[in-house]
Parts: structure tokens; C-alpha cells; sequence
């Protein structure tokens, strides 16, 4: 993307941010996933990497929560409650552990990892160990006073277990809502034919921001304690999470990790054990454990450098439609298919999502160039589940279902009552998969572990639809499928992958054209000895290559010029195959007409021509200017009288078979 580009979709994405943000944070009237939300400010956040004099003051990377609401009282935090950067994978990992390493070269880095919950941060602050006031971000520098709300939470204590300091202390952390509370109040509603809460982080979010604290009393809430902001003379991370439990603080399941191989290994193993825990996380937070460093390494924006989320993959995400293509299923079912911007969602680089039919294109309105949500819930094919219609340009491109298929060239019918187009012709569907295992074969593309059933499975599923789709599959597309799993998706990409490169004669081959087989193949591939030369060949240079008649011409003149086919071809080169030039093979007789006139004693006139083609000579029935040589056996015909008269070279047969088994 260039700098202007880049430049139009920041000011895009900075509105739709800012959009989604209020209707989250400050409404709690979420619209659009927190997951898809993350999605659009990680590629705003990206662009900004890239460019990043497109950086201004207010963009959302540069600010962090929403207004406080007026129907608190303000407060004002001593030290600004600051966010955090995130991190999707181990590399991102590293990359983060290399710029501080820069920033502090002397120092060891050593960290605390723990669980990042999907709640709400609060700041809670005691005097002389008394909760006097609590108050939610806001801002971060200006949040609301929720004091009686959060008095409320049973897992907050109104008094300090002990006595550590006169005066104040600052403890921050996370309120939440348990899965099983979520639940029941949401039951409850259902009860009621009220509308249900969308999940527990809005709930929890939603029941402190109550001017009525029974409402928040209500609810159930819980605290989890991340942050003492004031020293308590803790000089690491880990010894202010006992602190805090000494203080009488929920302060869970965080792990001191000596390296980052350390982290890494315990946000897998929370990962697996996520679905137990009994609450929503999102990730771990992994900070610098010695808090000398982690202050010397300061903050940037708003977030401080020595800590980090370190998110598990969500599963949703933005991208873009960059096309949407008809796919044939086995019954001959048109499923609309969109080709999405690659991307990364829950582990799996998508490049792909189902549009299901007709009506689903027209419910989401989704067009050629939109930015969309994507979800993947574990199905081989994921979702589109919403277009973000903000995002629009105006160039975007409307989607109507074809009225031919694009297999067979068969009508599209679409039932009445029904939301399915379909191609009726019966062995439409067979059609597609023989022409993909011709493709395959042994003297085609010679694709080792795409048999019969692979490729059935794959046109199923929706994963080829042509042979050029065979270029792009990936092994994200074949692992989850049955018979498949890493190992043998890893060893059919491998086998495409080196099926790629391919002779001229044989690509011609696969191509499946009618009458063109291996030996007429062959014979295309030595007369043009590329692809364009065939591609651009008028009919009567077709008809002049060796063994190849009128009707195999025509079928081949034919195929080169059919708009279908050219689009295949390209698109076969374009996802990667590369085709060797063919090297002419210059035989003993290449280049040399025959024309055969009378009996010859040791050879039938068939015998004498095949001998004359395998050793690359051509024949002709005519005897004219071109002719090289007539071969004359016992009472020759007036092609012999014609020859002399052109002063054509004549051979007996003795002549003959002497040129035929002489090697030069
Ligand atoms: S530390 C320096 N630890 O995640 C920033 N935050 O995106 C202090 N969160 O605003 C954050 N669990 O609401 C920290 N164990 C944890 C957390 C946690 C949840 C939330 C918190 C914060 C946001 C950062």
C-alpha cells in the first residue's frame, strides 16, 4: 500500500474506531465484537507502524477508554491509568523483548505473566487502610466516582487485612463477572421478556456504571486485583501480587517467568484451560518483573514499554473482499464464495469465507472491495458475519449470481421456494471432477496424493472449484478436513508445490482439450515450443503441425480462443505454474517432406510413412516445390514424372532404407 492509500484508509479506520469505541465504552451498546473492534485498530495501529508521520494526536492509538459519563462524579487519578500494547503471537513476543533489551542492554529481563480478564479496571484507594473511594478509568487521567457500586463487590475489602502504610494506598485491578452469573441474570431477563445482555464484560461494565448501588448488588460482581500503584517498598511485580493477597485481595494464578520461553509456555497452557476457568479472558498480561526496569523503561503513548497483552487469537477479524467467485457443489448447488485479503484468525490464515446463497449477499449487503467481519468458529469455511459499512469508498462492486454455470455452461435455475441457484445438468458436477483428476494424472501435473477422493472431498467442501484452485490451497484449508491432519496437508502442499514447474507438453496435456492427447501434445509442444506461440497460432498453423488433422486443429484452435480458457490459463500461471520452453528436438529427418509413390517390397506404405514421422520427418500426399523427397517403389503413379520434372530428389527403396538406418 503507498502513502496515500495508507493515508485514506487510517482517516477511515480512525472514524469507524472512534464510532464503535463511544457505542462500546462509553454506551456499552456494543455494535460490532470486541474482537473485530481489536481487529480494525490492529491495522490502524500497523499503518501507523509503517507511516508513522500519518500519526495525530487523536487518533484512538493515542488514547485509551471513553468520556466519563455526567451522571457521576468526576474523579481525578493521581497517576493516569494507562493501557496496554498487544501481542498475537511468540514472534511478536520476541520482537517486544528485543526493543527493550535495546533500551536497557545491562539489564536481565525477567517477567510475571497473568491472566488479562475481560472486565473492567477500577482504582481503589484506602486511607489508612480504610476503602474510601473508588472510581472507574475514564479517560485515564479523569474517571467516575463508583465508590458505592464497588462497595457492593464482596471480593473487595472494606478495610486492609493489614496495616501497611498512614495515609493512602492505590490499589488498581479488574472487576468482573463470572460465566455463571452471567447466566442466571440473563435467564432471569429471559424470564422476564427483557432483551438479553450481550456478555459478561458489558454486564459488569453496565452494573457499576448504576446510579442504584442494589442494582450493582444485584449483580454479583467480583474483583481481581493486577496493580499497587503506591510503594509499599515492592521492588517486583510478583511480591505485589503477595502483597496484594496479604492484603486481602484476590490476586490469581499469575506465574514469575525467568524467560520469555517461560511465557510463552504458560499462555499455551492457559489457552487450553480457558474454557474452565468459569470467566472470560482474553489473553495473558506479561509484564517486566523487576519494577526498577519496568519504570526505567518507561512509557510510550499511553501505554507503558515493560508490559504487554499478550492476546490469544480472537475469532473474528477484519479484512477485504477482493472478490467473490460461484462455486459448483457435488449436486450441482451454486455456492457464492468470497476471496478475502488474507488473514490470520484463531491460528488459521483465512483467505476465504462462504456467502452461503443469494439472499445472504443481499441481507449483508456485502459488495467487491467491502471491509468485512469475519468469523471462524471452527468450520473449514468461515463466515462473513457483518459488513462495515463505514469503510466504504463508493468503488465498491455489486455481486449478482451468474446465469450460466461456470462449470459446464449449463442454465442457473433458482427453484421457486428455494434459496439456492443450481446448475441442472446431471454430469455437470462429474464433468468438473474428471477434468481435475485428468489435470492431476501421472502425465499431467503428476500431483502424488490427489486421488480420486481428495479431490472429491476438496470440490465438496468448496476448496477447488477448478484446477487453478488446486495453486492456492493451503495446508490451513486441508488440515481440518477428515483423512487429513499436519503431517500428510504438509506433504500434499509439498507435492503441488513441485508439481508447479511443468514441460510445455505436458501442460498442454493436462489441459484436457478434446482430441488432444500425449502424443498430440507432444507434437504442439515441438512445432511452438511455447505457450504463446500456441496461444496466438491461426487455424492453418495449427493444422500444419505434425499428425494433426482438421479436427484436431480446430478442437485446439478452439480451446485457445475460448475467453474461459485463456482466463484459466492465466490464472494457472498466475497462482504459480511455471512452464519450461520446450527445446525443438532436432531429429535425423526434421524439417524433410516425404512423398511415397508405388509398391515398396520391405514396408507397407503405413510402415514406411511411421518410420519417416519417428525419425521427425513429415509426409506429403503431393509432390510440389517443398518436396524433399519421393520415394518411388514398383510402378509409380505421375508423382514420380512430376518429381523429375521439378528435379525433386528421387530415392529407390534401397535409398531409402539406407537414409532410414543410416545415424547421422
Ligand atoms: S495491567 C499498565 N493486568 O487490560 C496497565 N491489566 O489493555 C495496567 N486487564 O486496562 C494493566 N487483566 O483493564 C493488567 N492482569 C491484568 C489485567 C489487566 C485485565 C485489563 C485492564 C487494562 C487493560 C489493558
Amino acid at each position: 500500500m503507498d502513502k496515500q492509500e495508507a493515508r485514506k484508509r487510517i482517516v477511515k479506520l480512525r472514524k469507524v474506531i472512534n464510532h464503535h469505541r463511544y457505542l462500546y465504552h462509553v454506551l456499552d451498546k456494543p455494535e460490532i465484537s470486541d474482537a473485530a473492534l481489536d481487529s480494525l485498530k490492529h491495522e490502524l495501529f500497523q499503518l501507523e507502524n509503517e507511516f508513522p508521520d500519518l500519526i495525530t494526536p487523536d487518533s484512538p492509538s493515542q488514547r485509551i477508554g471513553g468520556k466519563a459519563l455526567d451522571k457521576f462524579v468526576k474523579v481525578r487519578h493521581q497517576k493516569r491509568m494507562l493501557s496496554l500494547q498487544d501481542a498475537f503471537s511468540g514472534e511478536e513476543m520476541e520482537d517486544w523483548q528485543k526493543r527493550l533489551q535495546k533500551l536497557v542492554p545491562r539489564e536481565k529481563l525477567d517477567y510475571f505473566a497473568e491472566l488479562k480478564i475481560d472486565g473492567f479496571a477500577v482504582s481503589l484507594i484506602y486511607r489508612d487502610s480504610i476503602f474510601i473511594k473508588g472510581a472507574t478509568r475514564g479517560d485515564g487521567k479523569t474517571g467516575e466516582d463508583v465508590t458505592q457500586n464497588l462497595k457492593t463487590i464482596e471480593s473487595i475489602p472494606l478495610k486492609l487485612n493489614k496495616e501497611v502504610k498512614k495515609g493512602e494506598v492505590e490499589i488498581r485491578g479488574e472487576v468482573y463477572m463470572t460465566n455463571s452469573v452471567f447466566k442466571k441474570i440473563n435467564q432471569e431477563r429471559k424470564r422476564k421478556g427483557l432483551s438479553l445482555y450481550a456478555n459478561p464484560r458489558n454486564t459488569a461494565a453496565g452494573s457499576i456504571r448504576q446510579l442504584n448501588p442494589k442494582i450493582a448488588a444485584s449483580r454479583q460482581l467480583d474483583f481481581l486485583a493486577y496493580d499497587i500503584v503506591t510503594d509499599l517498598g515492592q521492588k517486583t511485580h510478583h511480591q505485589e501480587h503477595q502483597l496484594a493477597h496479604s492484603l486481602g485481595f484476590k490476586s490469581d494464578k499469575g506465574k514469575y517467568c525467568s524467560n520469555l520461553k517461560g511465557v510463552i509456555k504458560f499462555w499455551k497452557g492457559i489457552e487450553q484451560k480457558r474454557e474452565k476457568l468459569g470467566y472470560q479472558i482474553d489473553g495473558i498480561v506479561v509484564r517486566v518483573d523487576n519494577n526498577r526496569v519496568f519504570g526505567k523503561l518507561g512509557v510510550v503513548g499511553k501505554a507503558p514499554r515493560g508490559a504487554i497483552a499478550f492476546k490469544f487469537s480472537a475469532e473474528e477479524a477484519t479484512t477485504v473482499v477482493k472478490d467473490i467467485i460461484i462455486q459448483v457443489g457435488r449436486t450441482g448447488a451454486l455456492t457464492p464464495v468470497a476471496k478475502l485479503k488474507p488473514i490470520q484468525i484463531a491460528g488459521a490464515l483465512i483467505s476465504r469465507a462462504t456467502l452461503h446463497n443469494e439472499d445472504e449477499i443481499k441481507r449483508l449487503d456485502v459488495r467487491i472491495g467491502d471491509t468485512v467481519i469475519v468469523q471462524r468458529a471452527g468450520d473449514v469455511i468461515p463466515d462473513i458475519i457483518k459488513v462495515v459499512k463505514e469503510m466504504r469508498t463508493g468503488k465498491e462492486k455489486k455481486f449478482q449470481m451468474p446465469k450460466k454455470c461456470p462449470i459446464c455452461g449449463g442454465k442457473i435455475i433458482r427453484p421457486k421456494g428455494e434459496a439456492v441457484h443450481r446448475c441442472f445438468n446431471k454430469r455437470c458436477a462429474l464433468i468438473q471432477k474428471r477434468q481435475i483428476a485428468h489435470f492431476v494424472s501421472k502425465n499431467a501435473f503428476n500431483i502424488e496424493g490427489l486421488g480420486p477422493k481428495i479431490v472429491s472431498q476438496l470440490t465438496n467442501q468448496g476448496l477447488i472449484n477448478n484446477v487453478s484452485d488446486i495453486f492456492t490451497l493451503t495446508e490451513e484449508d486441508l488440515i481440518p478436513l477428515e483423512r487429513f491432519d499436519k503431517k500428510s496437508a504438509s506433504n500434499l502442499i509439498n507435492s503441488i508445490e513441485q508439481s508447479k514447474e511443468i514441460s510445455l507438453s505436458r501442460f498442454i496435456y493436462a489441459l484436457g482439450i478434446r482430441h488432444v492427447g500425449e502424443e498430440t501434445a507432444i507434437n504442439l509442444a515441438n512445432h511452438f515450443t511455447s505457450l504463446e506461440g500456441i496461444k496466438k497460432a491461426k487455424l492453418e498453423q495449427l493444422a500444419r503441425v505434425k499428425d494433426i488433422g482438421q479436427v484436431v486443429a480446430e478442437s485446439a484452435f478452439k480451446w485457445f480462443n475460448g475467453k474461459k480458457n485463456r482466463e484459466l490459463v492465466d490464472r494457472l500461471i498466475r497462482n504459480g505454474v511455471k512452464i519450461e520452453k520446450q527445446k525443438r528436438i532436432k531429429r535425423k529427418l526434421s524439417g524433410q517432406t516425404f512423398v511415397l509413390t508405388g509398391h515398396l517390397e520391405q514396408f507397407t506404405r503405413d510402415q514406411a510413412k511411421d518410420r519417416i514421422r519417428t525419425l521427425g520427418g513429415d509426409i506429403s500426399s503431393s509432390v510440389s516445390k517443398e518436396t524433399d523427397f519421393v520415394v518411388v517403389g514398383s510402378e509409380p503413379g505421375s508423382k514420380y514424372d512430376r518429381a523429375r520434372k521439378l528435379g525433386i530428389k528421387i530415392l529407390n527403396e534401397k535409398e531409402f532404407l539406407r537414409i532410414l538406418s543410416n545415424p547421422r
